[in-house]
């Protein structure tokens, strides 16, 4: 069985580079089954378990693929399936952008249920609201999202909920309804404006994107187009925390410090020195922290994302810490596997509060879901002695290359497979 050993306790130094985003790519990848014509070259993919997953899952459906170091060619013209029901599907959470994007192509759609991190209930009830405003019929049958429509005709809707899937999701099955698609209350976080980007490069016409209301003027179709997916604020978020954590100078690069700003300045809050460059932030670390209050809230407040991380860090801030996660109802199952390593958390519904301890001490763990992954591996080397982590198969569907990235930095992890 993989697992990573971890042995805590040294400092991380240098330099480390941020690959694409993780949420970016596994929404522009089934986006780019709408062109008809000609080749999408994509560039700045991360290499992950979860981009590997959507490229068997399209070439399913029949696109061709030519997959390089870290970019791919997707030829879509050649697609005429509109059925995705394999394991592979059912595995990840973004394959249901599937159902967007063949919905515009095609008009129909069925795709199974997607699966992704057991981090509370994961509704698509936005996301159906959005395609039958559009004029398509929505049902729900074994397992699968049965998508269908004569036209797709524009329309006004207000989303419940701040949502990046269904933001994304209707925006992709808008790009080509006939008319204006006005949404409303929509997500603003990066990778949604990277993939209306990417939309607009393929010759839709899209208006908005990163503010409250996308405007979307449909067109007739969509061609390839030459693109880069943006830095991972995840990414770069994760190894900001670990540097503070861990103590020591870490510059992290290739990243847009704007998308940052949450995570920085809760680390300057909790004692960090942080100082930004163009496409850089260094962040250095005695490794003393104070603890801080963090509330996750969508962009561009602090991502859930980065909740899990961060919580690794301030179990050995000094004070008490309050983390109030309001996006997910299930994202603290991670504290469980830090109090083997001696964290004193308690959780009540949806707020942890840590009081700090002097230290954390190895321990056999497991990675819950991704991000609580990351948060063992910043506690594992943190901690004084040996950690071990197991179920590190999340770790690896939104990481890439974890340990080769901290041990460039001077960790002491290793991924042991037996
Ligand atoms: C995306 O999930 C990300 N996943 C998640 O990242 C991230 O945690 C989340 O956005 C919030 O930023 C991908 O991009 C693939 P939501 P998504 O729709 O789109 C409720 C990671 O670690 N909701 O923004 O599924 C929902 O229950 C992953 O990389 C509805 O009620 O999240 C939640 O409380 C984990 N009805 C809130 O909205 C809906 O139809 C936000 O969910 C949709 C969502």
């Amino acid at each position: 069985m993989e697992r990573l050993i971890i042995k805590g306790g040294n400092s991380l130094n240098g330099t480390v580079d941020i690959n694409g985003a993780k949420n970016a790519a596994v929404a522009i990848i089934p986006a780019a089954i709408m062109a008809s014509e000609g080749i999408c070259v994509i560039d700045n993919i991360p290499d992950i378990e979860d981009v590997h997953c959507l490229e068997r899952i399209i070439e399913e459906l029949g696109a061709g693929l030519k997959i390089n170091k870290n970019s791919i060619e997707i030829d879509s013209t050649s697609i005429t399936r509109t059925a995705a029901c394999t394991e592979d599907v059912r595995r990840m959470r973004a394959s249901y952008y599937l159902i967007g994007a063949l919905l515009a192509r095609f008009k129909e759609a069925k795709v199974e249920l997607p699966g992704g991190c057991p981090i509370g209930v994961r509704p698509i009830d936005q996301h159906i609201k959005g395609f039958e405003a559009l004029g398509a019929t929505v049902t729900i049958e074994h397992g699968a999202a049965n998508v269908k429509a004569d036209k797709l005709v524009g329309a006004n809707i207000f989303f419940d909920v701040v949502s990046v899937g269904a933001t994304i999701n209707v925006m992709l099955a808008a790009t080509m309804a006939e008319g204006v698609t006005t949404l409303e209350n929509v997500a603003k976080e990066p990778h949604v404006v990277d993939v209306a980007n990417f939309l607009n490069s393929m010759g839709a016409n899209i208006r908005g994107a990163g503010t409250d209301i996308i405007k979307i003027k449909g067109v007739k179709s969509l061609k390839g187009c030459a693109y880069s997916v943006i830095p991972d604020q995840i990414e770069a978020g994760t190894f900001m925390i670990a540097a503070a954590a861990c103590g020591g100078d870490v510059t992290i690069t290739n990243i847009i410090p704007k998308h940052m700003e949450s995570i920085s300045a809760k680390l300057i809050e909790a004692g960090v020195e942080v100082v930004e460059g163009d496409d850089s932030i260094r962040v250095i670390s005695a490794g003393k922290l104070k603890g801080v209050n963090v509330k996750t809230t969508p962009y561009p407040g602090f991502p859930t994302d980065v909740q899990q991380p961060m919580t690794a860090m301030l179990c050995v801030a000094s004070g008490r810490s309050i983390i109030t996660e309001s996006i997910w109802e299930s994202r603290f199952k991670h504290l469980d596997e830090l109090k083997k390593m001696g964290a004193s958390a308690k959780v009540e519904g949806r707020i942890a509060i840590l009081e700090g301890v002097e230290k954390l001490t190895g321990a056999v763990v497991k990675a819950t879901d991704l991000r609580a992954g990351a948060a063992m591996v910043i506690a594992g080397m943190m901690a004084d002695g040996e950690t071990e982590i197991y179920n590190i198969e999340h770790i690896d569907r939104g990481y890439p290359h974890i340990e080769d990235k901290f041990r460039s930095l001077g960790a002491d992890i290793r991924r042991i497979n037996d």
